[in-house]
């Protein structure tokens, strides 16, 4: 059995194409999708339009992630603050260019799953955690821990982080499977990872982890195209800095905006935040 992973798109159908492509390639039987399938890259009806027929022609597994969580939450209640802005307008970018199948989809599907097939090994998959789809399973989280304690199974795997990568907690063994649309380190390259199954270990399953070159400028290009550079400028600038070299300032750009505003207005409120912040924010990580 080779069952593909394949976490956090944000929209990037460019990379999405090449990852699949690939897969099918090395003959992936099945295939896992960990959320975030769409928000920060253009033409989110793209990925949308791929993740369908993924599903009509392939034997696929689907959970929804935090950015899902966005757009079902906007449509149950809409967000009058979302603006063209670079704090939230590619949000509103996203809810604006998907469609009402598109938002009863992610409500059909759950943030977690059980991967249970007679003749292989259980595993757990996740965006976030089990729990959330907002929250980070790395390290530095407090929770890390227990939560591997008290896995009722020996493998897990989550998305969200954007960093490839495995890790052993005691005897449970967390996985990674790094970022299709927004990878982090590597150059940028695209990022999933195979799970083949196997006998020769205690998990069941071994990962082969995969990264690669896909068409950058395609996807800079419609930006321009999209109008996103326009309607979230420099989330947008920032987000082309992470595709083009795989280091990702996004959240320290906004993190530096929101404490200069609060410096400067004593208060801050998401996604209130003057573009005149971004600006110095951007210049300061960026150029
Ligand atoms: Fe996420």
């Amino acid at each position: 059995m080779k069952l593909a992973v394949m976490g956090d798109i944000h929209g990037n159908h460019v990379a999405l194409e090449t990852c699949i492509r690939h897969a099918l390639e090395k003959e992936a039987d099945e295939f896992l999708f960990l959320g975030d399938y769409i928000s920060d890259c253009p033409y989110p009806q793209k990925t949308m339009q791929i993740i369908y027929e993924m599903k009509r022609n392939y034997r696929c597994y689907f959970i929804r992630g935090n950015r899902e969580d966005y757009m079902i939450n906007h449509r149950n209640k809409p967000q009058e603050r979302w603006t063209y802005s670079s704090s939230s307008g590619s949000l509103l970018y996203t809810y604006e260019n998907l469609s009402e199948k598109d938002i009863d989809f992610y409500e059909s599907i759950d943030i977690r799953g059980l991967y249970r097939k007679e003749g292989y090994s259980d595993f757990r998959y996740c965006h976030g955690s089990l729990t959330s789809s907002n929250e980070l399973l790395l390290p530095d989280n407090p929770n890390m821990e227990s939560i591997m304690e008290n896995l009722d199974v020996d493998l897990l795997i989550s998305g969200h982080t954007h960093i490839q990568e495995s890790k052993m907690y005691g005897s449970k063994k967390l996985i990674h499977p790094g970022s299709i649309g927004i990878p982090w380190y590597y150059n940028g390259k695209s990022q999933y990872m195979i799970l083949h199954s196997t006998d020769c270990n205690y998990f069941g399953w071994e990962e082969e982890f995969i990264q690669l070159g896909y068409d950058v400028c395609r996807v800079k290009k419609e930006f321009e195209d999209s109008g996103l550079l326009q309607k979230a400028p420099f989330w947008a600038k920032s987000v082309i800095h992470t595709l083009e070299t795989g280091e990702d300032y996004t959240t320290p750009c906004l993190r530096l905006a929101m404490n200069l505003c609060k410096e400067e207005e004593s208060v801050v409120n998401w996604p209130d935040i003057p573009e005149k912040y971004w600006k110095i924010a951007y210049k300061h990580y960026i150029k």
